[in-house]
């Protein structure tokens, strides 16, 4: 048996309005929440039981996953009365935990699309004799991450969190956000404050000896965090660029889910996702987007790199580029919305032709 521990108890403030109502793991990316694509690629991989470390809507993950049995695995959640962070949230599942003191525990960053090969992870786990294996992927540009350099045996050498300038980035590895613990040192964090595993567990275990090796896998990978991420990882899971067992549907440019209309002459590319009920109008052009269940897209729109709430009307001939709109919210028809505007949830807007410039 193998056991994952999922942390999804995150505010996710970076993709407000989407996460005033829904918790980011649970979002739909491509349909499904970020959290089912875990739950299906770790078990892929052997896991056969889930500990959700919940904390932000947490009734929200019982309410969808359940005991697990419909996702193949046995579920069980350890919610937060306060957010204890990373490490905290790890050292608050562990007395939910059954593996043994040396037994592996698989551990995921709940806002992490990837395409890792995690059971080559838990095997070098093994292979290593390691107290902690960390995932990481390489990226151009190190700086908004925190930097793991590895000797050439993959012990790590140090941690860097975020440097400032690009001569301070001694390497172009990351830590991906999924890690193999060995369970006693899971035990030995302390329990019941805040604690951040990658600011303090990871150097103090690297001060005081422990074996941190780093598993570096070229894998599809993206953190979820920011709205453009986001829309990006639903467009990728639909493309076939991100893996997952868990897409409902065929990977192509366009998944349209069984209940949703999309008009004969609309144009649908990029990797757009239509959810149940969604509608989409005569001669209406989507690229690259995210509908949200029931949400309407009317004729003439166009919507490029944006996500659309559940619910959402998108007025005749309005242009939406890199846009998050909330739930139930209207965009009037004609209306231009450039990169990152927020229409916050239930917000009609009018006619008045709307611009905005600032993204993040
Ligand atoms: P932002 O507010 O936009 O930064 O997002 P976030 O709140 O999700 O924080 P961040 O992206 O840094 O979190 C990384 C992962 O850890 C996410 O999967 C979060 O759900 C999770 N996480 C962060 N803080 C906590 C916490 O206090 N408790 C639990 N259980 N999980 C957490």
């Amino acid at each position: 048996m193998v056991e994952a521990v999922l942390l999804v108890g995150g505010k996710g403030s970076r993709l407000r309005p989407l996460t005033v109502t829904t918790p980011k793991p649970m979002l739909p990316v491509a349909g499904v929440p970020c959290t089912e694509h875990q739950i299906a690629r770790a078990r892929e991989a052997g896991v056969t039981r889930v500990v959700l470390g919940t904390s932000y809507k947490a009734e929200v993950f019982s309410e969808y996953f359940g005991d697990g049995s419909r996702f193949g695995v046995e579920l069980v959640y350890a919610p937060e009365d306060v957010p204890l962070g990373t490490g905290g949230a790890i050292r608050h599942v562990a007395e939910h935990l059954q593996s043994g003191p040396d037994d592996p525990v698989l551990v995921l960053n709940g806002d992490i699309l990837s395409g890792h090969d995690i059971a080559g992870q838990l095997k070098q786990w093994y292979a290593d004799g390691a107290d902690v294996s960390l995932y990481l992927t390489r990226v151009e540009d190190p700086r908004a991450y925190g930097l793991v350099p590895t000797a050439p045996d993959g012990r790590v050498l140090e941690f860097l969190e975020k440097p400032e300038s690009l001569e301070q980035c001694t390497t172009d590895q990351i830590n991906a956000g999924c890690y193999v613990f060995r369970r006693s040192i899971i035990d030995e964090i302390p329990a019941g404050r805040p604690v951040s595993v990658e600011r303090e567990t990871f150097p103090e275990l690297l001060a005081r000896g422990a074996r941190l090796t780093g598993f570096v896998d070229p894998g599809y990978w993206l953190d979820l965090g920011t709205p453009l991420a986001f829309v990006k990882g639903s467009s990728d899971l639909v493309l076939g660029h991100a893996p997952s067992p868990a897409l409902p549907g065929r990977v192509g440019e366009a998944l349209v889910v069984p209940g949703a209309e999309v008009a004969w002459d609309a144009h649908l590319s990029g990797g757009t996702f239509v959810g149940a009920g969604a509608t989409v109008g005569s001669g209406a052009i989507v690229v690259g987007s995210a509908l949200f269940d029931g949400a309407v897209i009317a004729a003439g729109a166009v919507v490029r790199g944006s996500v659309i709430g559940r619910g959402a009307i998108i007025g005749s001939g309005a242009v939406l580029d890199g846009v998050v709109v909330g739930d139930r919210a209207v965009v009037g028809p004609g209306n231009e919305l450039t990169r990152g505007a927020r229409v916050w949830p239930g917000v009609a807007l009018g006619d008045t032709a709307v611009r905005f410039s600032s993204d993040r």
